[in-house]
């Protein structure tokens, strides 16, 4: 993506506490630590309300364990913006919960569009096994808020592979329900 101001990396070694597999996670960083396992590159042209900002993630495929390769995953810290993601390369699934704990999982082939609602923490899913590269458009003001996901022990569920290799969502045991007051100052944010 040419054009663009910004980019970030993330290395597999940035990701430890991500997934359910810890003594995995540590064998895999042993050998692919520094490897960057997701890319980030957008164009923001400023950051008011009725402006979008538009780029391209790359993820890489892998599992740590049985799990499959996960960006971090946020929920927009104003917290009623959305977003869309379009597939334009591989395989993947877009992880979706509501700050109530609903999840919502929609694989993506090529040139599936997926639209995140306002309020929903999402995160990106590589299931196949080449490149995940998606555009996503959102609005420009949105922010990120990844505490959401760690203050809850992770997401209600975690994508994992079968043993025919196809994908399945299975309970996260560490996962904690929102406090009732925690869910009111969060909605209270886009209010
Ligand atoms: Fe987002």
């Amino acid at each position: 993506m040419k054009g663009t101001g910004h980019s970030y990396q993330k290395k597999f070694a940035d990701l430890s506490g991500m997934y359910a597999d810890a003594s995995a996670f540590d064998a895999l960083r042993e050998t692919r630590g520094d490897e960057v396992v997701y890319e980030v590159t957008d164009f923001k042209p400023n950051d008011r309300a009725g402006d979008l900002i538009t780029g391209v993630t790359r993820m890489v495929p892998g599992q740590v364990g049985h799990e499959f390769f996960m960006t971090r995953g946020h929920i927009h810290a104003q917290v009623d913006r959305p977003e869309m993601y379009f597939v334009l390369r591989g395989k993947g699934v877009m992880q979706m919960e509501s700050p109530e704990g609903k999840t919502e999982a929609m694989e993506m082939g090529l040139h599936t569009m997926c639209y995140v609602p306002p309020y929903w923490i999402h995160r990106s899913i590589n299931v196949g096994t080449e490149e995940l590269v998606m555009l996503f458009c959102y609005p420009a003001d949105s922010g990120q808020n990844y505490d959401i996901i760690a203050q809850s022990g992770g997401m209600r569920h975690r994508v994992m592979a079968r043993t025919d290799g196809a994908w399945e969502l299975v309970d996260n045991s560490a996962y904690r329900a929102r406090a009732r007051d925690a869910l009111g100052a969060l909605m209270a944010l886009g209010a």
